[in-house]
């Protein structure tokens, strides 16, 4: 974890992450819950505003915008608590979310419909539950924060405080919680890889800690996904630093008239560029800014591809990576 940070505050603008990862990140979570969109999808959905995708690929999208909500919400209030999760799991069912009050859930086997878990009924004791469990992640005690974010994590499952979208608000609380203890600075890690990875052991795990208290196996699952999860985006990050520097060496060689570091960065924050980014970003007007992303093109940076009238202009290098 620490070297992913180092790895990320190398970069010339490390906020260049939270498009790319993010992303990645709401498409393995969503992932291992049967929301299957692809990478290209994805991308293509956030940089054309969500217009014309499919419900997968939008529910992917809401995650990604609920990961961003809490961040700044988190940044602005430094709080970490009950109403954090109600208004991150709004975000990710797209409409207002409530604590469950009277109708009960169950967790069944999506095979065999057999019963697996009954979780708590009724508003007070789950709102007791919850306020009980941000007591824990606030406390300053012995155990590690990565310790604090394993156990957390069962009992926010367990409690199941909502009617859907439990899996993912649990899993965006988890990287929220780590930048809170200020472990990242951004919310970057992409956590659900190895979870999704691993998606049988991960319910498993959490069904052993109801039924046998074997804790110890589920905390040192989650303590490997973060392990993994880190070297795995910490390589991804550095291998972003070397393609940026490769890629302005390129464009300052071949078409030096065009480069500047904002254009440079645009094309890593936007992988999948269009020429109103270049504009928002005051890198140049309309017509200016349509003739650089050609040039590129020229060079072999990047690629045009026609979705309905728009042109989207994908970094190719970059996207192979992923
Ligand atoms: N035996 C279990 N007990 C408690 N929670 C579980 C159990 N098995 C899986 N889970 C959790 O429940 C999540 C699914 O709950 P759900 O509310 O449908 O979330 P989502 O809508 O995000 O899929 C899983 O991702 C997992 O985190
Ligand atoms: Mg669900």
């Amino acid at each position: 974890m620490a070297q992913l940070e180092a790895s990320t505050q190398l970069l010339s603008k490390p906020s260049i992450l939270l498009n790319i990862l993010p992303l990645l990140e709401a498409k393995g979570s969503s992932e291992i819950e049967n929301i299957i969109t692809t990478t290209d999808k994805l991308f293509k959905g956030a940089a054309l505003f969500h217009k014309d995708i499919d419900a997968a690929t939008k529910e992917a999208l809401s995650y990604k915008t609920a990961l961003h909500s809490g961040y700044k919400s988190i940044e602005a209030t430094q709080t970490f608590d009950s109403q954090l999760a109600i208004h991150i799991c709004s975000i990710v069912q797209g409409q207002p979310m409530h604590i469950r009050s009277k109708e009960p859930v169950f967790l069944t086997n999506s095979r065999s419909g057999e019963k697996i878990y009954t979780p708590p009924t009724g508003q007070d004791l789950i709102t007791k539950k919850l306020t009980n469990l941000f007591d824990f992640l606030n406390q300053q005690t012995e155990f590690d924060p990565l310790v604090r974010m394993a156990v957390a994590h069962y009992q926010f499952e367990a409690i199941h405080p909502f009617h859907d979208g439990n899996g993912r608000t649990g899993r965006i609380l988890n990287i929220l919680f780590l930048s809170h203890q200020n472990l990242l600075s951004l919310p970057i890690l992409y956590l659900s890889r190895h979870i999704n990875n691993n998606r049988l052991g991960y319910y498993e795990l959490i069904k052993n800690v109801t039924e046998e208290k074997l804790w110890e196996p589920w905390i040192l699952f989650m303590l490997n996904a973060v392990c993994e999860t880190a070297t795995w985006t910490n390589e991804k990050v550095i291998r972003i630093g070397e393609l940026m520097l490769e890629m302005k060496n390129k464009i300052q060689t071949n078409a030096p008239q065009i480069y500047s570091d904002a254009l440079l960065e645009t094309l890593f924050e936007q992988p999948y560029c269009r020429i109103a980014n270049l504009v928002d970003n005051e890198i140049a007007k309309r017509q200016t800014a349509s003739v650089y992303l050609k040039q590129l093109c020229d060079l072999g940076i990047l690629k045009e591809f026609k979705v309905g009238r728009e042109k989207l202009y994908v970094n190719l290098d970059l996207m192979r990576l992923f």
